[in-house]
């Protein structure tokens, strides 16, 4: 059964291989760690940036909560939640992050990944949720309207990653 955890040490390696599938298959509407930075080091080296991040101690940037979807032992995936509406989410991130593992696509993880995000989501206080997405990301496109996203807007955006594209902007009533 699938369980969103916080970040912990012993699934470090899992999320290095995850990362991984991610950059080999060169996928740009997520962007993961750099998999060659993931050393034995790497948890403890960051824990404090993630720590800063849940606590909104990052200028200009909403809080932001990271957990890693694990299944049977098996690392599965992450989801990421900003619980406050930034510039930065309305135009770009959106509340929430995720992703799953290349190999693993296609089984039912994303949509249970967002299944318990949103669940989390209001743990956290929210009561909506914005959900960005590349208007090429026909999957993802997909398990936001199954989870039930109301299409805001389209509007032109940019990043490093997905360079000048436009992104369809959903709201999720929680
Ligand atoms: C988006 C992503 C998380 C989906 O994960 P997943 O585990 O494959 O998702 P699921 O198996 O739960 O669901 C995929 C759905 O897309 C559907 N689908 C598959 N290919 C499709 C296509 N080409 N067009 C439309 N729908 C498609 C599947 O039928 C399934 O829907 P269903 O359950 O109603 O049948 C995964 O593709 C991923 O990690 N992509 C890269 C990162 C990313 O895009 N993150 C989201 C940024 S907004």
């Amino acid at each position: 059964m699938l369980q969103l955890i916080k970040r912990c040490p012993e699934y470090a390696s899992g999320y290095k291989e995850y990362c991984q599938e991610l950059y080999d298959n060169n996928v740009v509407y997520f962007r993961p760690s750099n998999p060659d930075m993931i050393d034995e080091e790497w948890f403890s080296r960051t824990k404090s940036w993630y720590d800063k991040k849940e606590k909104g101690l990052i200028k200009g940037q909403s809080p932001s909560f990271h957990y890693w979807a694990v299944d049977d032992g098996r690392f599965i995936g992450e989801f990421q939640l900003r619980t406050e509406f930034t510039e930065n989410v309305m135009f770009d991130i959106g509340s929430i992050g995720y992703a799953v593992r290349v190999s693993e696509w296609g089984k039912g993880y994303g949509t249970e990944i967002i299944r318990q995000g949103l669940k989390l989501a209001k743990k956290h206080g929210m009561e909506k949720v914005l959900f960005t997405v590349n208007d090429e990301n026909t999957i993802s496109i997909h398990v936001c309207e199954k989870m039930g996203g109301k299409l805001m807007d389209t509007i032109e955006a940019f990043n490093d990653a997905e360079g000048h594209h436009l992104l369809r902007r959903y709201w999720i009533t929680l």
